[in-house]
């Protein structure tokens, strides 16, 4: 799939699992017609190594990678650093299906909560992340180099979860 190319998922056929050194390539794809102020490869490599740091990756069988998701789980705390998918390909449940991998995910990290920060203007995003349960919870004026503010969002998480979700 390329960044302008429409492409319809079956649902069935999306699986979410921990990226390999192979799929750098299309991260960094993603993220580059994601974002203006894009992650260069070298932070995604930096984090693959880290042993607190999880890249996650959304594949759609026959259609390649269509999504991401970085997360870190540390000392109780699940942290969302990073999340897109392929324009192409978005409004068809792949960012929820990664938003709740990674929440299974800090559950079995024993993380009592996931935390993240959206830019403010960030509608879809900020509209995503309500739908998985986080609820804001401050507001960092000037966050991002450009100026723009950060919305914190914060989702308390069980002790265990119920899900389908928890082994990527
Ligand atoms: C934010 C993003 C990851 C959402 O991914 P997605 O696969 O399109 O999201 P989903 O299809 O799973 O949407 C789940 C819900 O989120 C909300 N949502 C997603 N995109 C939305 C949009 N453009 N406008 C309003 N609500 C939106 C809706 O409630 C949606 O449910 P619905 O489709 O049943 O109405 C995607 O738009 C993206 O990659 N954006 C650019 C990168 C980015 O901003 N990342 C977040 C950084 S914090």
């Amino acid at each position: 799939m390329t960044a302008v190319e429409t492409c319809r998922l079956v649902p069935e056929q999306i699986l979410v699992r921990p990226a390999g050194n192979a799929d750098l390539l299309s991260i960094v794809a993603i993220e580059a017609c994601s974002f203006e102020d894009p992650w260069p490869a070298t932070d995604f490599n930096r984090l693959q190594r880290s042993p607190f740091c999880e890249i996650l990756v959304a594949e759609s069988t026959g259609d390649g990678i269509c999504g991401f998701s970085v997360s870190r789980y540390y000392a109780g705390v699940g942290e969302l650093l990073n999340l897109a998918v392929l324009p192409g390909t978005r409004r068809q449940g792949c960012g929820k299906l990664l938003v709740e991998t990674v929440k299974s995910r800090s559950v079995i990290h024993s993380c009592e909560q996931l935390s993240l920060e959206v830019r403010h203007s960030n509608r879809a995003a900020i509209a995503l992340y309500a739908k998985s349960g986080f609820k804001a919870t401050e507001v960092i004026k000037e966050y991002y180099a450009d100026g723009e503010a950060a919305l914190v969002m914060v989702l308390k998480l069980p002790e265990k979860m119920e899900t389908d979700h928890e082994s990527p």
